[in-house]
């Protein structure tokens, strides 16, 4: 079923019941279904995991997880998430943001001294630097006295630690971000790397979340950023976390999702607010 090459695996047969055990196992443990045609990924992306775990077959990996290999777990998980992003992506979550929310939050009669805000899949921490860099900048220029609360969160242990770190190089830097805010929020290092600045840092705490699990322990929040994840996920799925993420938003609070995504079966709970060129949902 599996042609084998110098112990690492060329290709995988999709009707194989290993692979379909594998299928079932990430879609249970992360929620990602991968569609038909998708095993060409999967041989790809596991090769080296099985590699370094000195694993032969695919069906030896299936035993070695189903026995509660937590590290093989997490190495699993981590090789099978995608983590494309990059700086302020779709533009105009970012500038309703910054021309709507925070002049309204900023409003006499918005008495929450704290605004949360909660980056759901946030990768390597793009969206919530992202969004901690318009707050600096409204800031600057504007009377602001809220304390703003970014929780980012994501499955991939591997890319919460980068997204922590606050370290990118050259390439993600070019994806998004201009000079001057370049310039105004990292620094450059050594090993020709950018840091992200402490300002922006402290806006944010990175905590490890799958988001197939609860949310009760997170509070409640503004806006809630859930973009490009949901993709991966059954309808069923989808709907049972836009209805949890519906319960951990304040009274008229927002949600913003990819472009490409909908609310599922979820519509019922929210309006739609038109913002040129996309849509942003406020909780009923
Ligand atoms: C394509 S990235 C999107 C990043 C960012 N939200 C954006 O739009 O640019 C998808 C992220 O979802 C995360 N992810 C996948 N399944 C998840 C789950 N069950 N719970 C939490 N995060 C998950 C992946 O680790 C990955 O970092």
């Amino acid at each position: 079923m599996i042609e084998q090459s110098n112990d690492t695996f060329k290709n995988i047969s999709e009707d194989c019941l290993d692979f379909k055990a594998f299928c079932d196992y990430l879609q249970k443990a992360s929620g990602i279904t991968l569609s038909p045609g998708k095993s060409y990924l999967v041989a790809a992306r596991i090769r080296h995991i099985m590699a370094v775990n000195g694993l032969s077959d695919l069906s030896g990996l299936i035993t070695e997880l189903n026995r509660n290999n937590k590290k093989l777990h997490q190495e699993v998980i981590d090789a099978m998430t995608t983590n494309e992003t990059f700086w302020f992506r779709d533009d105009y979550p970012f500038v309703y943001f910054s021309q709507h929310l925070l002049p309204s939050w900023s409003m006499p009669e918005h008495k929450d001294p704290a605004i949360k805000i909660w980056s759901a899949a946030c990768s390597s921490g793009q969206e919530p630097y992202s969004l901690a860099m318009l707050c600096e900048e409204y800031k600057a220029s504007n009377s602001f006295n809220k304390r703003v609360e970014i929780l980012a969160t994501d499955l991939s242990s591997d890319i919460l630690q980068k997204a922590k770190k606050g370290e990118f190089d050259r390439l993600s830097i070019a994806r998004g971000l201009s000079d001057k805010r370049l310039k105004s929020f990292f620094s450059e290092e050594l090993s020709g790397q950018w840091q992200v600045n402490n300002l922006l840092k402290r806006y944010i705490q990175f905590k490890a979340l799958n988001l197939l699990e609860s949310y009760q322990s997170l509070g409640t929040f503004d806006i809630i950023f859930c973009r490009n994840v949901l993709i991966y996920f059954t309808r069923e799925t989808k709907t049972d976390i836009l209805e949890r993420m519906h319960k951990c938003l304040k009274p008229g609070g927002l949600l913003c999702l990819g472009s490409s995504e909908s609310l599922a079966g979820a519509k019922d709970l929210f309006t739609m607010v038109h913002c040129k060129p996309g849509i942003i949902y406020q909780a009923k």
